[in-house]
């Protein structure tokens, strides 16, 4: 059974020939009447997943932390951009700015922009934020110029990669078709792929991802840095380089789906290449380090004993289980990592091994 936007895609394909998985994706995501990412509110037990600020309040509390700390690594400026790309509930900015509330000086001089293509999730970010009259952008690069500050936690992971294969002949692209049946279906292209020059050397059977989006919004922040003074904090999951695997995954309602099936109405994601994030920003960056390292330096274990003392046993509990869930190698720990962008100006972040990569 499809859906009206994998009918509109397919019979897209029968008038101009096979897609890109990027151009798949790009619509299953982003059509701006049907894309999951228009219409639906994924985040939370009702929805598709389920995301580290909505696990516990200490995560945007330490990153609020953070980010209070590069403003003062900054210079204390008198206006600083503060950015959250895909912000969701507004979760994460809301603990960030209830945490910092008492640095002195720090809320009088943020401007609040919210970069977020999702009506329905626009509501959720004015109900969670409007005390601290956000703006809303479809785009990073309406952001105006000055000093940036910028998060963004499983916001790369949703944008649309190309995947390729390895075959004897070079490596291929795989498209998005059409069956006998008519359905959507995925085939390698027969000729070779103008992007081979960006993939690594591989042997035949190796398969390969390429986030053209997420290079250039990388970029760009990159060059805001450069020019304006800042720092982007990036959490997502992926491997260092992660660009070498077929990782693209669908999940609707908590469990995992097929990528073609139910367009729009299911989620698709891919791992974050934090190494190509790196490079393409062009700013000296710092890590990724995975999410349990970078927590535990910034002190979740320490906030987690204050937050029991003032709560009831079964309280307690409910705390511990979401810093483990947070911090521990088999849930989140390991899989995210995070990745800071900044001006080589400050001083080194924290959270990170003071190692400029
Ligand atoms: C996986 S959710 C993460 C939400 C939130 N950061 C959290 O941790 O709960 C991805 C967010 O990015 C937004 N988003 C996805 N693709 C986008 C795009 N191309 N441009 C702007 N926002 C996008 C979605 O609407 C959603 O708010």
């Amino acid at each position: 059974m499809s859906t009206e936007l994998g009918r509109l895609i397919a019979s897209r394909i029968a008038l101009t020939g096979p897609i890109s998985l990027a151009d798949f994706m790009g619509e299953a995501l982003g059509h701006p009447r049907l894309g999951y990412y228009r219409r639906a509110v994924p985040v939370g037990a009702a929805g598709d997943f389920t995301t580290a600020p909505e696990i516990s309040q200490m995560f945007g509390e330490l990153i609020g932390a953070w980010l209070a700390e590069r403003w003062l690594a900054m210079g204390s400026p008198a206006q600083v951009r503060l950015v959250e790309l895909g912000p969701g509930r507004g979760t994460l900015m809301a603990d960030a700015l209830r945490a910092t509330a008492s640095v002195p000086g720090f809320h009088a001089a943020i401007d609040l922009h919210l970069v977020d293509t999702n009506a329905p999730m626009r509501e959720a970010q004015r109900n969670a934020l409007s005390k601290h009259e956000p703006t809303w952008h479809e785009r990073f690069d309406e952001v105006p110029a000055g000093p940036l500050l910028l998060v963004a936690n499983e916001f790369f992971d949703a944008l649309p990669v190309r995947q390729f294969h390895r075959t004897d002949k070079g490596w291929r692209e795989r498209m998005v078709g059409l069956g006998d049946d008519g359905g959507l279906r995925l085939a390698l292209a027969p000729g070779a792929t103008p992007f081979a020059s960006l993939l690594p050397e591989a042997t035949v059977g190796a398969e390969a991802e390429l986030c053209e989006a997420g290079r250039a919004i990388a970029a760009a922040i990159g060059a805001r840095a450069r020019e304006q003074g800042g720092w982007a904090l990036i959490v997502d999951y992926g491997a260092e380089s992660a660009g070498h695997a077929a990782s693209l995954q669908a999940v609707r309602g908590h469990r995992g789906a097929d990528i073609l099936d139910r367009p729009g109405e299911t989620d698709l994601s891919a791992h974050v290449d934090f190494a190509a994030l790196a490079v393409a920003a062009g700013v000296p960056s710092f890590g990724p380090v995975s999410q349990g390292e970078f927590l535990r330096r910034l002190g979740i274990l320490q906030r987690a004993e204050t937050l029991k003392r003032r709560a009831a046993p079964e309280q307690a509990r409910g705390i511990d289980a979401a810093s483990a869930r947070l911090i521990a190698p088999d849930q989140m720990g390991t899989l995210f990592r995070v990745l800071a962008l900044g001006d080589g100006k400050s001083s080194p972040p924290a959270g990170f091994s003071d190692t400029r990569t």
